[in-house]
């Protein structure tokens, strides 16, 4: 027998000894779910790289097949049950985030280590804060009537770019003192957002390469030369003026002191998580993720509401009722955000809720019913998963305030989790 046929057979024949084992004798083997998953994480590649959303529907529907857990990868299960969601997640400080899914972990969201990510948030929430973000206030009013002008005036314009634009710009201007302007552009700065979905789907494929071809990658995509041109394009206009802040520091000017990057730079944290290179992940993370949450929720929000005329009427209503010049626009809108209920409505139904939040417990199983899962296994929640639930919302899909006033409130308020909860939980969620 030839060498290579040797080489051929051994292959072949531990690919099938590593497939029986992860299907028939892997500590998850009794969780249900289609056997596919059980033994590839591609089908996951398929549903959430290439049909963006697509993965939280599938899981749904495995659900209804499958019960309330199910496999979603050799070592992963995804939960659907909010009393579990709420334990699991309140566990302060307890979690890992799943290295396979979370890539370059010097940025606060993506940190894995559940010590060092604590490090982090310490040295970091503070500046986001209802009373440290009140002095944007003016600043974010100001870009916003520019938007409102332009919309009256052209009718038919983008909303998906118009509000990534307004988001972009609000961002930047918080985080970097500076403003990119893409809401004056006649496109919105359309190039800017592709490249965000660019971003987003070179993102899924690497999740799926080994740790070090992810690490030479990242190593390479710093080389402005080798940058896909559009991603180049935005990665400019966040560093440069990132790194104007990074030299006022050097040179003791307060020039940027206003922004958040001036203030994280002069923050506890130690020299080397302060470098450009070191920050780089944070920064255009921050601003890139804050960009499309926000402008995502502005959508949702448009959407339901020109469909619902008579809430965006009472709504509308509300916010005019508590205007006055003693209570800031802000005031107003948190106050209406929680008391109103086709606010809650409309954090509710936003879309990013369906992403799915995979989390590991390294130091103990974790307990679902009557399942014992074992500890280092991913384990993973979706906050939409509790937003669709049937038992608790009738006719979970649509917009329906009432539904926030007829029913005990507290109850279904555990079912609504758009910013996560626990140490986890989005820090620009005040
Ligand atoms: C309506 C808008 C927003 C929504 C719905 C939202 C939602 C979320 C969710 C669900 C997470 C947890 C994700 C995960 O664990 O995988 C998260 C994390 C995060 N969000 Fe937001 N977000 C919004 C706006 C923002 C803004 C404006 C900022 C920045 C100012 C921001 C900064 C962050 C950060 C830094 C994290 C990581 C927190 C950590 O791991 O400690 N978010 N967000």
């Amino acid at each position: 027998m030839s060498i290579w046929l040797c080489i051929t057979t051994l292959a072949v024949l531990s690919l099938l000894s590593r497939l029986v084992y992860l299907h028939w004798f892997h500590p998850l083997a009794k969780v249900p779910g289609p056997w596919a998953l059980s033994i590839s994480y591609l089908p996951q590649l398929f549903y959430d790289g290439l049909y963006s959303g697509l993965m939280y529907e599938k899981i749904s529907c495995w659900h209804s097949i499958y019960g309330p857990i199910i496999r979603i990868g050799p070592n992963e299960v995804h939960v659907d049950e909010a009393k579990f969601y709420n334990q699991f997640h309140r566990q302060t400080g307890k979690l890992d985030k799943d290295p396979r899914i979370y890539l370059a972990p010097t940025a606060t969201f993506s940190i894995t280590d559940k010590y060092e990510h604590d490090h982090r948030r310490r040295a970091l929430e503070h500046f986001y804060t209802p009373e440290a973000t009140s002095q944007y206030e003016t600043l974010m009013l100001d870009t916003l009537d520019y938007l409102c002008h332009r919309l009256q005036q052209d009718k038919h314009a983008n909303l998906s770019n118009a509000y990534r634009a307004w988001s972009f710009d609000t961002m930047c201007r918080i985080y970097l003192g500076y403003n990119p302007q893409l809401c004056r552009r006649a496109d919105f700065g359309r190039q800017t957002h592709l490249a965000y979905r660019d971003f987003a789907r070179m993102y899924t494929l690497f999740t799926f390469l080994p740790a070090f071809t992810v690490r030479l990658i990242d190593r390479a995509l710093r080389w402005k030369y080798l940058q896909p041109r559009r991603l180049a394009t935005v990665l400019n206009a966040i560093m440069e003026p990132a790194v104007c802040i990074f030299d006022s520091i050097e040179n003791g000017s307060a020039k940027f002191e206003n922004s958040i990057l001036h203030k994280i730079l002069k923050s506890d944290l130690n020299a080397a998580q302060k470098t450009p290179e070191a920050m780089q992940n944070e920064i255009v993370g921050n601003i890139l993720a804050g960009t499309e949450a926000i402008a995502n929720t502005l959508l949702t929000i448009t959407f339901y509401l020109t469909q619902n005329l008579d809430d965006c009427k009472k709504l509308r209503l509300e916010l005019q009722t508590h205007a006055s010049p003693e209570n800031s626009p802000f005031l107003v809108c948190n106050f209406v955000l929680v008391c109103m209920p086709s606010c809650t409505s409309l954090c509710r139904l936003q879309k990013g809720a369906e992403f799915r939040e995979p989390r590991i417990c390294p130091e103990r199983d974790v307990c679902f019913q009557t399942w014992c899962i074992p500890q280092g296994t991913t384990i993973s929640t979706t906050p939409m998963s509790l937003h669709q639930d049937e038992s608790v919302f009738e006719n979970a899909s649509e917009f329906r305030p009432v539904r926030w006033l007829d029913r005990d409130v507290n109850q279904l308020k555990r079912h609504l989790v758009p910013f996560s909860i626990g140490r986890r939980q989005c820090l620009g969620k005040k």
